[in-house]
C-alpha cells in the first residue's frame, strides 16, 4: 500500500486554503486508499517568534479541526509531531546531508527571513532548516505520496533530492517521496490581495477565511473579495486573479471547473454571492463537528496519544536504519 505523509503547522488558525488545498484530499482521499500519517507539526510552529501559550493552543486546535474535518483514527494516523522524537532525530542526520547554499535559495526562506528582519527580530536557524525537519518527517516514514498546496513543491522537491543523496553515498534508506496537489485550488490566494497567498500567518485577517470563522463572516469575507476591473467574468489566472480565485474556491466547493463556471456568470456580484454559500455549506459541518470534539478533549487527546505511538513505531526502524548507515556506532 502507498504510504502518505502531510502536515499542517499551527501558527494560526486555520484556513480555507489549508482545507482546499491539503485537508480535503486528506480526509476524501488519502486516508481510503494509502497507509497515511497526519500530523500537527508543532515543531514547525517555532522557526519565528512565537507565544508558547498560543502554539500549543492552536496545536490542539488544529489536531481537533483535522478530525472535525473528517480524518478517522480508525483509518489513518493522526498525532502531534514533537510527541514522536524521531523527527528531530533525523533532522540532524539530513542536516550533515544538506547544503547551507541549498537552505538560502528556498524561496519560503527568503521571504520570511526579510520579514523578521524587517520586524527588527533575529532570524531564526531554524527558518534556514525548517525545510530539513520537514524532509525528516516525510522521510522518516518511507513516504511515497506528500498531498499538499503548491506552495509546499519546492520543499518537497528537497526531500527528494536528500533522500537520493543519502541514498547514494550511504546504501538505500530512504523511500523518494512525491508531492501531490489537489486538481483544483492547489493555491488559493488572499481575498483582499489575490496576488498573494491565503496564508494563516497574514497580519490582516480580512482576506482569509478561517475553517471556524461564522458563516456571517465568512460571507462578509467573500463578498468584499478584491476583484479586478472589468465586468465580465472570465477564468484567467494572470490577467483577473481575484475573479480567478473565486472561481478556483467555488469550482473546488461544488466540484466543478474553474472554465466552466466562468460562463455561467455575467455579474460579479452574483458570482460572490453563490461563492460565499458554497463556502459557508462547506464549512458548516466543519464548525459544528469542532464544537462537538472540543467539548471533548478527553478523546482528542486518546486519538493522539495513539497516533503518537503507532507513528514511534513506524518511524524508529526507519530512522534506526538511518543512523546506522551514516556511520554511527550502535549502542552495545
Ligand atoms: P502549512 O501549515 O502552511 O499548510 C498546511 C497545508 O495547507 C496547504 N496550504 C494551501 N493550499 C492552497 N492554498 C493556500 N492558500 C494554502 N495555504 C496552505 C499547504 O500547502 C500545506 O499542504 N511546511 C508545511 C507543513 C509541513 C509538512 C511537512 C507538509 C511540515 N512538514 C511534511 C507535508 C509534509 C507548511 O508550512 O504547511
Amino acid at each position: 500500500r502507498t504510504r502518505t505523509f502531510s502536515g499542517v503547522k499551527p501558527t494560526g488558525h486555520l484556513t480555507l486554503g489549508n482545507y482546499l488545498g491539503a485537508v480535503r484530499q486528506w480526509v476524501e482521499v488519502d486516508q481510503h486508499r494509502s497507509d497515511a500519517l497526519f500530523s500537527v507539526v508543532d515543531l514547525h510552529a517555532l522557526t519565528v517568534e512565537h507565544d508558547p501559550a498560543r502554539v500549543r493552543r492552536l496545536s490542539r486546535q488544529a489536531a481537533t479541526l483535522l478530525l472535525a474535518a473528517g480524518l478517522d483514527p480508525a483509518l489513518c494516523t493522526v498525532y502531534v509531531q514533537s510527541h514522536v522524537d524521531e523527527h528531530a532525530r533525523l533532522s540532524y542526520l539530513l542536516e550533515c546531508t544538506a547544503t547551507d547554499g541549498e537552505l538560502r535559495r528556498m524561496i519560503q526562506y527568503k521571504e520570511k527571513s526579510v520579514r523578521a528582519r524587517e520586524a527588527g527580530e533575529g532570524v531564526r536557524l531554524s527558518l534556514l532548516t525548517y525545510p530539513v525537519l520537514m524532509a525528516a518527517d516525510i522521510l522518516a516514514y518511507a513516504t511515497d505520496e506528500v498531498p499538499v498546496g503548491e506552495d509546499q513543491r519546492q520543499h518537497v522537491e528537497l526531500a527528494r533530492d536528500l533522500a537520493v543523496r543519502f541514498n547514494q553515498r550511504y546504501g538505500h534508506t530512504f523511500t523518494v517521496p512525491r508531492a501531490t496537489h489537489p486538481a483544483v485550488a492547489a493555491r488559493v490566494m488572499d481575498l483582499q490581495d489575490p496576488t498573494s497567498k491565503m496564508g494563516k500567518s497574514h497580519e490582516n485577517g480580512s482576506g482569509i477565511v478561517y475553517l471556524l470563522d461564522e458563516p456571517g463572516v465568512t460571507r462578509k469575507k467573500v463578498m468584499r473579495a478584491v476583484t479586478d476591473s472589468g465586468t465580465d467574468v472570465v477564468y484567467d489566472r494572470e490577467a483577473r486573479p481575484g475573479i480567478a480565485n473565486l472561481l478556483d474556491v467555488l469550482a473546488a466547493a461544488t466540484g466543478r471547473e474553474p472554465e466552466k463556471l466562468a460562463g455561467e456568470y455575467d455579474s460579479y456580484g452574483a458570482l460572490k454571492r453563490d461563492t460565499a454559500e458554497a463556502v459557508v455549506e462547506l464549512l458548516r459541518p466543519v464548525r459544528e463537528r469542532h464544537a462537538e470534539l472540543a467539548a471533548d478533549p478527553g478523546y482528542v487527546d486518546r486519538v493522539l496519544r495513539e497516533g503518537a505511538e503507532r507513528a514511534r513505531g513506524m518511524a524508529r526502524p526507519v530512522v534506526d536504519r538511518a543512523y546506522r548507515a551514516i556511520g554511527l556506532m550502535p549502542a552495545a
